[in-house]
């Protein structure tokens, strides 16, 4: 299975990704953690790759594009892989396209993820993360067992500096200008399947699993 998933900021997109990854051992490649690890570390593009996601704008296609080359050169993905937030404008789609090519595979799913930009906001203003293993939590619908601890790796969970109302609002106007028209060229290519946001997480695995056979 080769997947990518597609949806506004905080549509779930992180959450369904790592369901699927468990339920079919495939590897899940998000660029938005690859990024915040490179901030963290400080590295060259790290550094000038904060400047973009604390404003809630799209990193350069250059650093992405070069990430994910990377990335999807290592050995690990032969059962496939599950892309969560890339490509997200046509030239990463472009260069999507050049690497499959070369690998000789195309992508099996587009899981698009339909929720209301009211509800995102909701979502995101209650989402906190773990920084070191990128598990994803909710203050009220899924809470961390122990409060501001996360379960699997101990560490102390974070607010993202991009989950504030003004910056999710740019970052959905973001992707509503740059990243949606994508869904149109996998549309043609027959790849979509909508996954409704509004699931509640305990269907989640079953409903994955009807979609994906
Ligand atoms: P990225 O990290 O990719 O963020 P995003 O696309 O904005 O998506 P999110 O991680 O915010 O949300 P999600 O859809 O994964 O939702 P989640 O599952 O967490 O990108 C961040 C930034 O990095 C970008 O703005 C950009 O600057 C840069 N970047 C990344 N990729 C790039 C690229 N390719 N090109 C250029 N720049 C790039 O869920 C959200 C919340 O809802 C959680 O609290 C969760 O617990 C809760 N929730 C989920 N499902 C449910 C449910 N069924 N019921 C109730 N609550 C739920």
């Amino acid at each position: 299975m080769r997947i990518v998933m597609m949806g506004p900021p905080g549509s779930g997109k992180g959450t369904r990704a790592h369901i699927i990854s468990e339920l079919y051992g495939i590897p899940v490649i998000t660029t938005g953690d690859m990024l915040r690890g490179a901030v963290r570390e400080k590295t060259e593009y790290g550094l000038e790759a904060k400047v973009y996601m604390d404003r809630g704008d799209l990193v350069p296609d250059s650093i992405v594009n070069g990430i994910v080359k990377d990335r999807m050169g290592k050995p690990d993905l032969a059962k496939g892989f599950i892309l969560d937030g890339f490509p997200r404008s046509v030239n990463q789609a472009d260069a999507l396209d050049e690497i499959l090519k070369k690998k000789d595979v195309e992508l099996t799913h587009v899981l698009s993820v339909v929720l209301s930009d009211k509800e995102i906001i909701e979502r995101l203003s209650k989402r906190r993360s773990c920084p070191d293993c990128n598990e994803i939590y909710h203050l009220v619908s899924k809470p961390p067992k122990k409060e501001g601890i996360c379960d699997k790796c101990g560490a102390k969970l974070i607010l993202r500096k991009d989950d504030k109302k003004t910056v999710i609002r740019y970052r959905l106007l973001v992707y509503k200008e740059t990243t949606h028209q994508l869904l149109e060229r996998y549309e043609k290519m027959g790849l979509v399947v909508d996954t409704d946001g509004e699931i509640p997480f305990d269907e989640l695995h079953d409903h994955l699993k009807k979609l994906l056979g």
